[in-house]
C-alpha cells in the first residue's frame, strides 16, 4: 500500500494528503494548506534539497555506496579515476572506456603557462594553500570562456575533464610556491596519484615514487571522492543552480570546504593531536571536551551515527603506510583518544565516532605533507563529486534556482529616525 503523509492546518482544519517516499515528502502539501506556509530548518537537518542517485549514505548503519558500489569493496578493488568514472556515468567503465578515460585524465593535466608564472606569483609567500586552490580553480575558468555553455554537452564533459585533470597539477603548485620550490610539471607516463606525488615532492632527477604510497594516495583520493549533499556539494549546487560555469561553482564549494567544521577538520584534527602531545594528556584532554572546551576534531558526523566506513578503512591503510614511512607518532595518541572517547558516555549518549577526518591527516603527514596542505589533498577527490552533482542537477526537471525563504524576526515597519534624535 502507497504510504501517505496527511498534515492538517488546525487554524482552519484544512487537511492534506501526500505521497511519503522513502521518508520524503514533497513540500507542495505546505504550499496545498496555505501558499504563507514556510517550514523553519535551519542547516537544513531534515531538508531533502534534491533528488540524487549518485551516493548513498545510511548513517545508522554506518554506510556509503557510490552508485550502489560499496565503498569498501571499491577501496579494495578500484582506483580513483574508474570511481571518478563511476561517479559522473552512473556505471563502472568497460575496459576500453577506462583505458580512454584514464587517457584523456592523463593528457590533460597540464596548466597555462600564465597561471604557473603569473597568477600563483601574485600570492604572498606564506600564502595558505587553500586559499590558493580556491582562487586558483576560478581563475581557471577564466582560460575557458566556453565553459559558460553549460547546456553544451560536449563543453560540459570538457570542463568536467579539464578540472579532474588540472586540480592535482593546481594543488602540486600552490604548495611548490608557498614552499618556495619551482614547478614539476605534470609527467604523463604517470598514474594519476603518481603524478601527483611525483609534481609534490620531485627534487631531482633521482626522485622516485615509492608504489605503496603512490596505493595509498589513490585509496585516499577514493574515499573522498563524493558523500552526497554535504555542505561543499550543497555550495556547488546552490551555484549550479543559478547556472554559473562548473569553475566558478567549484571555487564555492572549496571555499565550503576550507571551513573548519567540514574539510579543515583533517588539518585541525593533527593540529590537535599534536597539541596534545603525549597520551598521558589524553584522558585531560577529553575531560576538557567533555567540559566545553573545545571539540574532538575529526569526530561527529552529520549523518553518520555510527564510525564512519571511511574512518576504518584510512585506519588499516595508515599501518601500509607506516611500514614504508616509519610510523606517525601521533597515531598511539589517536588510537588512546579513540579508545577513551568510545567508552565516554558523553561522546557515546551524542554518537559521536571517527569520522573521515580523524584518521586521514596521520598519513596525509607520514607521506610528506605539510599541515596546510591537507584540505587541498580532500578537495582534490571531492572535485568529481562536486562535477557529478553540478550535472546531476543540470539535468533535473525540478531544480530552479536555489532561493529559500526565511523567518522574518525583525523588527515591524518604523519611520527614518533624524540623527538628533538618536539615542
Ligand atoms: C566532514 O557532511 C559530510 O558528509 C561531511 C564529510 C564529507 O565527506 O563531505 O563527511 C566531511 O566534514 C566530516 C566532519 C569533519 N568535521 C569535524 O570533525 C569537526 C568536529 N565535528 C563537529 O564539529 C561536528 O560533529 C560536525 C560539524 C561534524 C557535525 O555537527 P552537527 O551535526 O551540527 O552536530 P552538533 O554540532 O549539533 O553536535 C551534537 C552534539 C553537541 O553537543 P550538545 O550541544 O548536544 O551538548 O554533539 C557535540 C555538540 O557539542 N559534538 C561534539 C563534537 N561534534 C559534536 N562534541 C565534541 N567533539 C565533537 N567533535
Amino acid at each position: 500500500m502507497a504510504e501517505t503523509i496527511t498534515i492538517i492546518d488546525d487554524r482552519t482544519g484544512k487537511k492534506v494528503t501526500v505521497p511519503l517516499r522513502d521518508g520524503v515528502f514533497p513540500s507542495s502539501a505546505l504550499r496545498e494548506l496555505d501558499p504563507d506556509l514556510r517550514m523553519y530548518d535551519p542547516a537544513f537537518l531534515s531538508t531533502a534539497a534534491c533528488e540524487s542517485s549518485i551516493t548513498y549514505i545510511d548513517g545508522e548503519a554506518g554506510i556509503l555506496r557510490y552508485r550502489g558500489y560499496p565503498i569498501e569493496q571499491l577501496a579494495e578493488k578500484s582506483t580513483y579515476l574508474e570511481v571518478a568514472y563511476l561517479l559522473l556515468n552512473g556505471e563502472l567503465p568497460t575496459s576500453s572506456e577506462l583505458e580512454k578515460w584514464n587517457y584523456d585524465v592523463i593528457h590533460h593535466t597540464m596548466i597555462h603557462e600564465n597561471m604557473r608564472k603569473r597568477f600563483v606569483d601574485g600570492f604572498h609567500y606564506d600564502a595558505h594553500p587553500m586559499g590558493m586552490f580556491v582562487s586558483a580553480v576560478a581563475a581557471l575558468g577564466t582560460f575557458y570562456p566556453e565553459s559558460k555553455d553549460i547546456f553544451n554537452p560536449g563543453s560540459l564533459e570538457k570542463q568536467i575533464l579539464r578540472l579532474i585533470a588540472k586540480v592535482p597539477t593546481l594543488a602540486a603548485m600552490c604548495y611548490r610556491f608557498s614552499s618556495g620550490l619551482p614547478f614539476v610539471s605534470p609527467n604523463n607516463s604517470m598514474s594519476y596519484p603518481e603524478n601527483f606525488l611525483n609534481m609534490m615532492f620531485r627534487l631531482g632527477d633521482d626522485h622516485t615514487v615509492d608504489p605503496r604510497l603512490t596505493k595509498a594516495m589513490d585509496l585516499l583520493f577514493m574515499l573522498h571522492a563524493d558523500h552526497e549533499q554535504n555542505c561543499g556539494t550543497t555550495a556547488m549546487r546552490v551555484v549550479a543552480s543559478s547556472h554559473a560555469d562548473p569553475y566558478s561553482a567549484m571555487s564555492a564549494a572549496s571555499s565550503a570546504l576550507y571551513g573548519p567544521l567540514h574539510g579543515g577538520a583533517n588539518e585541525a584534527a593533527i593540529n590537535m593531536l599534536t597539541e596534545i602531545g603525549s597520551i598521558d594528556n589524553v584522558e585531560a584532554f577529553v575531560k576538557s571536551v567533555k567540559a566545553g572546551h573545545g571539540k574532538l576534531q575529526g569526530f561527529g558526523h552529520r549523518v553518520y551515527k555510527n564510525y564512519d566506513p571511511r574512518a576504518a578503512i584510512i585506519k588499516k591503510a595508515a599501518y601500509d603506510v607506516f611500514d614504508v614511512t616509519g610510523k606517525n607518532p601521533l597515531l598511539d595518541i589517536a588510537l588512546k583518544l579513540e579508545d577513551v572517547a568510545l567508552s565516554d558516555d558523553y561522546f557515546i549518549s551524542r554518537k559521536l565516532y571517527p569520522n573521515v577526518d580523524f584518521y586521514s591527516g596521520l598519513i596525509y603527514q607520514a607521506l610528506g605533507f605539510p599541515i596546510e596542505m591537507f584540505t587541498v589533498l580532500f578537495a582534490i577527490p571531492r572535485t568529481v563529486g562536486w562535477l557529478s552533482h553540478f550535472s546531476e542537477l543540470l539535468k533535473d526537471d525540478a531544480q530552479k534556482i536555489s532561493r529559500p525563504r526565511q523567518w522574518y524576526t525583525g523588527v515591524d515597519k518604523r519611520d527614518y529616525l533624524a540623527i538628533n534624535k538618536r539615542q
